[in-house]
């Protein structure tokens, strides 16, 4: 089914949205600010704080950016971009090349990371780059009142983007650089045992501060746990296994996946409309709802609960356990 809101065409399975550059901002070292608004007019679909958009930049690379400005403006989207030193080409076109005026295509938002918004308090915990949804997420608690403390880690004070955004005087942002501590990090293990068991914990940063962070949550029995990875960093997809046969509930169509063959490559050579963006299991683009047998999660978007449960999985990187698999799909 297809939808016009202000030149936004969207469908179930895909959205492309065209933007136009319209600023580019040095946030921080190695940090550049990128503001965009619809090409040609109109709004942007409306989104929720911790929600990522997709650039499908120029070069075919597709990357995940969390939004960093505020939910009420559908006039723009703010997204934050690291210059990573290991840039499969990504992070790279934009710093080297993205001008302003371009026009780029972009996913609507989606949200893997969602706020609990009426949380009785609740702990945010950013890494590096990791403070864009943060920003995002702590503002909105702040205008609603609500009990929230930011905890935001990064190596040197010049690598922190947003800092001039952030109100410091009232004790609710705590900044952490590990140079000023001989290079100690954050001791994460300290402060999430003090906190109450029904906090809202939630952390955006380099994969060893989630780990550290999910071990720290553990121990102080807090059961309220959300995190999210950068695509940057997290490991990449081990080689897709099959041997396996999927089964599409709405059409009984039945596909084999050969050994060594992934998932989504097979839906989309028999022309399954599967969306998908990151082909990471990063993005949650290609999350379809499983009806019967029992996924291989592969996957960083799923929570472990998620991922027991075995109600939805993503078929970029996941394979089966089980000889069948029954899918939502036609
Ligand atoms: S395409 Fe991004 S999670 Fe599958």
């Amino acid at each position: 089914m297809q939808q016009q809101t202000g030149g936004v065409s969207m469908s179930r399975a895909r959205t492309r949205i065209e933007a136009k550059v319209r600023t580019l901002r040095h946030e921080a070292e190695r940090v550049l600010g990128i503001e965009l608004v619809p090409a040609h007019g109109g709004t942007f679909p409306r989104f929720t704080p911790g929600a990522h958009i997709d650039l499908h930049l120029p070069n075919g690379i597709t990357r995940s950016y969390s939004l960093v400005n505020s939910p009420d403006e559908v006039d723009r989207y703010v997204i934050g971009v690291l210059a990573d030193a290991k840039s499969r080409g990504g992070s790279r076109y934009v710093h080297e090349q993205l001008r302003c005026g371009a026009v780029l295509t972009i996913g609507a938002p989606r949200n893997n990371f969602a706020l609990q918004e009426d949380a009785a308090s609740t702990l945010l915990i950013a890494g590096g780059i990791g403070i864009t949804p943060m920003l995002c997420m702590y503002r909105r608690l702040r205008e609603a009142g609500r009990a929230v403390r930011l905890v935001y880690c990064a190596r040197e004070r010049s690598q922190a983007a947003y800092l001039d955004q952030l109100g410091t005087n009232d004790g609710s942002v705590q900044l952490h650089f590990d140079a000023d501590h001989a290079g100690h990090p954050f001791d994460l293990g300290a402060l999430l045992a003090q906190q109450p068991a029904d906090v809202h914990a939630y952390c955006c940063g380099p994969d060893a501060m989630l780990s550290a962070f999910e071990t720290a949550c553990a121990s102080a029995g807090i059961g309220n746990v959300h995190v999210e990875r950068f695509a940057a960093s997290a490991p990449a997809p081990d080689t897709p296994q099959g041997g396996y046969t999927v089964e599409l509930a709405k059409s009984g169509r039945r596909l084999a996946v050969p050994a060594g063959a992934a998932l989504l490559d097979v839906l989309l050579e028999a022309g399954v409309d599967v969306d998908y963006s990151c082909r990471e299991g990063l993005c949650g683009a290609c999350e379809t709802r499983v009806l019967g047998g029992c996924p291989e999660h592969r996957d960083a978007v799923l929570t472990q609960s998620d991922k027991a449960a075995n109600a939805v999985m993503m078929v970029c990187v996941s394979g089966a356990k089980s000889p069948t698999l029954v899918l939502d799909l036609a």
